[in-house]
Protein backbone atom coordinates (compact mmCIF):
# COMPACT_ATOMS: atom_id res chain seq x y z
CA UNK A 1 0.00 0.00 0.00
CA UNK A 2 1.41 3.49 -1.16
CA UNK A 3 1.50 6.22 1.55
CA UNK A 4 0.85 9.75 0.24
CA UNK A 5 1.66 12.78 1.72
CA UNK A 6 -0.71 15.94 1.63
CA UNK A 7 0.33 19.44 1.66
CA UNK A 8 -2.04 22.66 1.85
CA UNK A 9 -2.61 25.82 3.00
CA UNK A 10 -6.49 26.07 2.59
CA UNK A 11 -9.67 25.35 1.76
CA UNK A 12 -8.36 21.98 0.90
CA UNK A 13 -11.17 20.81 -2.16
CA UNK A 14 -8.62 19.01 -4.05
CA UNK A 15 -7.49 17.03 -0.84
CA UNK A 16 -10.92 16.46 -0.46
CA UNK A 17 -11.18 15.21 -3.83
CA UNK A 18 -8.06 12.77 -3.15
CA UNK A 19 -9.30 11.14 -0.20
CA UNK A 20 -12.86 10.75 -1.72
CA UNK A 21 -11.02 8.88 -4.59
CA UNK A 22 -9.10 6.59 -2.01
CA UNK A 23 -11.72 5.89 -0.08
CA UNK A 24 -13.87 4.60 -3.01
CA UNK A 25 -11.60 3.04 -4.92
CA UNK A 26 -10.76 5.36 -7.06
CA UNK A 27 -7.15 5.66 -6.46
CA UNK A 28 -6.43 1.80 -5.33
CA UNK A 29 -4.05 0.13 -2.96
CA UNK A 30 -3.49 3.88 -1.30
CA UNK A 31 -3.46 6.07 1.97
CA UNK A 32 -2.85 9.55 2.99
CA UNK A 33 -0.03 8.94 5.39
CA UNK A 34 -0.35 12.45 6.49
CA UNK A 35 -1.88 16.13 5.76
CA UNK A 36 0.27 19.20 6.66
CA UNK A 37 -0.29 22.83 6.45
CA UNK A 38 1.55 25.87 6.89
CA UNK A 39 -1.30 27.39 7.93
CA UNK A 40 -2.69 26.86 11.34
CA UNK A 41 -6.22 28.31 10.19
CA UNK A 42 -6.70 26.14 7.16
CA UNK A 43 -9.90 24.84 6.66
CA UNK A 44 -8.62 21.64 5.09
CA UNK A 45 -6.36 20.60 8.16
CA UNK A 46 -9.37 21.00 10.50
CA UNK A 47 -11.54 18.68 7.45
CA UNK A 48 -8.20 16.37 7.28
CA UNK A 49 -8.72 15.97 11.48
CA UNK A 50 -12.56 15.26 10.83
CA UNK A 51 -11.85 12.61 8.19
CA UNK A 52 -9.34 10.99 11.19
CA UNK A 53 -6.54 11.45 9.14
CA UNK A 54 -3.10 12.43 10.71
CA UNK A 55 -3.11 16.17 10.86
CA UNK A 56 0.07 18.48 11.31
CA UNK A 57 0.18 22.33 11.41
CA UNK A 58 4.06 22.92 10.56
CA UNK A 59 3.80 26.95 10.76
CA UNK A 60 6.05 28.09 8.04
CA UNK A 61 5.67 31.93 9.24
CA UNK A 62 9.04 33.85 9.95
CA UNK A 63 11.51 30.64 9.44
CA UNK A 64 14.08 30.54 6.58
CA UNK A 65 12.85 28.36 3.87
CA UNK A 66 14.89 25.40 4.48
CA UNK A 67 14.53 24.94 7.92
CA UNK A 68 10.83 24.82 7.34
CA UNK A 69 11.28 22.49 4.43
CA UNK A 70 13.54 20.14 6.60
CA UNK A 71 10.49 19.92 9.70
CA UNK A 72 8.30 18.96 6.90
CA UNK A 73 10.63 16.38 4.95
CA UNK A 74 11.36 14.37 8.20
CA UNK A 75 7.70 14.26 8.93
CA UNK A 76 7.03 13.05 5.29
CA UNK A 77 9.54 10.74 6.05
CA UNK A 78 8.51 9.52 9.17
CA UNK A 79 4.76 8.63 7.92
CA UNK A 80 7.35 6.64 4.57
CA UNK A 81 5.21 9.04 2.37
CA UNK A 82 6.44 8.08 -1.06
CA UNK A 83 4.49 10.60 -3.07
CA UNK A 84 4.08 14.28 -2.02
CA UNK A 85 0.64 15.87 -3.76
CA UNK A 86 0.43 19.82 -3.21
CA UNK A 87 -3.04 20.66 -2.69
CA UNK A 88 -3.21 24.24 -2.67
CA UNK A 89 0.29 24.74 -0.89
CA UNK A 90 0.70 28.17 -1.24
CA UNK A 91 4.79 28.45 -0.44
CA UNK A 92 7.70 27.42 -2.78
CA UNK A 93 9.80 24.25 -2.22
CA UNK A 94 13.57 25.17 -1.82
CA UNK A 95 15.69 22.86 -3.72
CA UNK A 96 16.86 20.92 -1.56
CA UNK A 97 12.53 19.80 -0.43
CA UNK A 98 12.16 18.51 -4.48
CA UNK A 99 15.75 16.71 -3.86
CA UNK A 100 14.14 14.23 -1.09
CA UNK A 101 11.76 13.02 -3.80
CA UNK A 102 12.73 12.79 -7.15
CA UNK A 103 9.62 12.87 -9.41
CA UNK A 104 7.49 12.23 -6.47
CA UNK A 105 5.80 15.47 -5.75
CA UNK A 106 2.97 16.65 -7.85
CA UNK A 107 1.35 19.83 -7.76
CA UNK A 108 -2.26 21.32 -9.54
CA UNK A 109 -2.17 24.55 -10.86
CA UNK A 110 -5.50 26.47 -12.16
CA UNK A 111 -4.21 26.97 -15.64
CA UNK A 112 -3.20 25.43 -18.81
CA UNK A 113 0.38 25.92 -18.01
CA UNK A 114 3.12 27.29 -19.17
CA UNK A 115 0.23 30.10 -19.48
CA UNK A 116 -0.20 32.21 -16.05
CA UNK A 117 1.87 30.82 -13.62
CA UNK A 118 2.24 31.85 -9.76
CA UNK A 119 -0.58 33.15 -7.92
CA UNK A 120 -4.21 34.21 -9.05
CA UNK A 121 -3.89 32.07 -12.12
CA UNK A 122 -7.49 32.04 -13.09
CA UNK A 123 -7.94 36.12 -12.52
CA UNK A 124 -5.02 36.02 -14.75
CA UNK A 125 -6.38 33.58 -17.65
CA UNK A 126 -10.09 35.63 -17.25
CA UNK A 127 -7.77 39.12 -16.92
CA UNK A 128 -5.93 38.34 -20.43
CA UNK A 129 -9.54 37.03 -22.23
CA UNK A 130 -8.31 33.55 -22.96
CA UNK A 131 -11.27 31.78 -24.52
CA UNK A 132 -9.95 28.46 -23.14
CA UNK A 133 -8.43 27.92 -19.73
CA UNK A 134 -8.01 24.41 -17.74
CA UNK A 135 -5.88 23.21 -15.20
CA UNK A 136 -2.90 21.37 -15.03
CA UNK A 137 -1.08 18.45 -13.07
CA UNK A 138 2.83 18.80 -13.22
CA UNK A 139 5.79 17.47 -11.28
CA UNK A 140 7.50 20.36 -8.93
CA UNK A 141 10.99 20.53 -9.97
CA UNK A 142 13.14 23.63 -8.47
CA UNK A 143 11.20 26.40 -11.01
CA UNK A 144 7.98 27.69 -10.10
CA UNK A 145 5.01 25.87 -11.72
CA UNK A 146 7.51 24.34 -14.30
CA UNK A 147 7.85 20.84 -14.00
CA UNK A 148 6.73 17.81 -16.40
CA UNK A 149 3.27 17.62 -17.16
CA UNK A 150 1.31 14.64 -15.86
CA UNK A 151 -2.39 15.41 -16.98
CA UNK A 152 -3.91 18.79 -18.44
CA UNK A 153 -7.87 19.35 -18.72
CA UNK A 154 -9.25 22.46 -20.58
CA UNK A 155 -12.54 24.07 -20.23
CA UNK A 156 -13.88 27.09 -22.23
CA UNK A 157 -14.57 30.69 -21.00
CA UNK A 158 -17.84 31.74 -21.77
CA UNK A 159 -19.13 35.67 -22.39
CA UNK A 160 -20.86 35.33 -19.20
CA UNK A 161 -17.89 34.65 -16.79
CA UNK A 162 -16.66 36.16 -14.00
CA UNK A 163 -13.12 35.24 -12.79
CA UNK A 164 -15.20 33.55 -9.89
CA UNK A 165 -17.31 31.05 -12.50
CA UNK A 166 -14.56 30.47 -14.49
CA UNK A 167 -12.43 29.41 -11.33
CA UNK A 168 -15.19 26.66 -10.10
CA UNK A 169 -15.29 25.42 -13.75
CA UNK A 170 -11.94 24.96 -13.45
CA UNK A 171 -11.91 23.58 -9.86
CA UNK A 172 -14.23 20.67 -10.53
CA UNK A 173 -12.12 19.59 -13.32
CA UNK A 174 -9.11 20.07 -11.28
CA UNK A 175 -10.55 17.18 -8.99
CA UNK A 176 -10.63 14.77 -11.69
CA UNK A 177 -6.83 15.85 -12.84
CA UNK A 178 -5.67 14.99 -9.39
CA UNK A 179 -6.97 11.45 -9.13
CA UNK A 180 -5.59 10.82 -12.69
CA UNK A 181 -2.45 11.72 -12.39
CA UNK A 182 -2.09 10.30 -9.10
CA UNK A 183 -3.14 6.83 -10.73
CA UNK A 184 -0.49 7.42 -13.31
CA UNK A 185 2.35 8.73 -11.32
CA UNK A 186 1.32 5.45 -8.67
CA UNK A 187 1.51 2.94 -11.78
CA UNK A 188 5.05 3.63 -12.76
CA UNK A 189 3.85 2.89 -15.57
CA UNK A 190 5.21 5.67 -17.36
CA UNK A 191 8.80 7.32 -18.56
CA UNK A 192 10.15 10.88 -18.68
CA UNK A 193 11.88 11.92 -22.18
CA UNK A 194 12.82 15.34 -21.86
CA UNK A 195 10.09 17.18 -20.49
CA UNK A 196 7.50 15.52 -21.74
CA UNK A 197 5.88 11.84 -19.87
CA UNK A 198 5.13 8.76 -22.25
CA UNK A 199 2.35 6.39 -20.93
CA UNK A 200 4.44 2.87 -21.66
CA UNK A 201 1.19 1.68 -22.66
CA UNK A 202 0.43 3.85 -24.86
CA UNK A 203 3.94 4.01 -26.74
CA UNK A 204 4.07 0.19 -26.93
CA UNK A 205 0.87 0.21 -29.14
C1 LIG B 1 -6.63 25.35 -6.37
O1 LIG B 1 -7.36 26.05 -7.35
C2 LIG B 1 -5.22 25.06 -6.82
O2 LIG B 1 -5.14 24.77 -8.20
C3 LIG B 1 -4.56 26.38 -6.52
O3 LIG B 1 -5.07 26.75 -5.27
C4 LIG B 1 -6.38 26.23 -5.14
C5 LIG B 1 -6.47 25.44 -3.87
O4 LIG B 1 -7.79 25.03 -3.63
N1 LIG B 1 -3.14 26.25 -6.47
C6 LIG B 1 -2.31 27.17 -6.92
O5 LIG B 1 -2.67 28.25 -7.37
C7 LIG B 1 -0.84 26.80 -6.84
N2 LIG B 1 -0.04 27.69 -7.63
P1 LIG B 1 -8.10 23.88 -2.62
O6 LIG B 1 -7.40 24.29 -1.30
O7 LIG B 1 -9.58 23.89 -2.49
O8 LIG B 1 -7.54 22.59 -3.16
Amino acid sequence: MKSLGILLSGRGSNFVAIADSIDNGRIPDARIGVVISNQAAAPGIATARQRGLNALVIPSKGKPREEHDREVVAALKRENVQLVCLAGYMRLLSPWFVQQFPHRILNIHPSLLPAFPGLEAQEQAFAYGVKVSGCTVHFVDEELDHGAIIVQKAVPVLDSDDEHTLAARILEQEHIAYTEAVNIVLSENFEIVGRKLIKRILRER
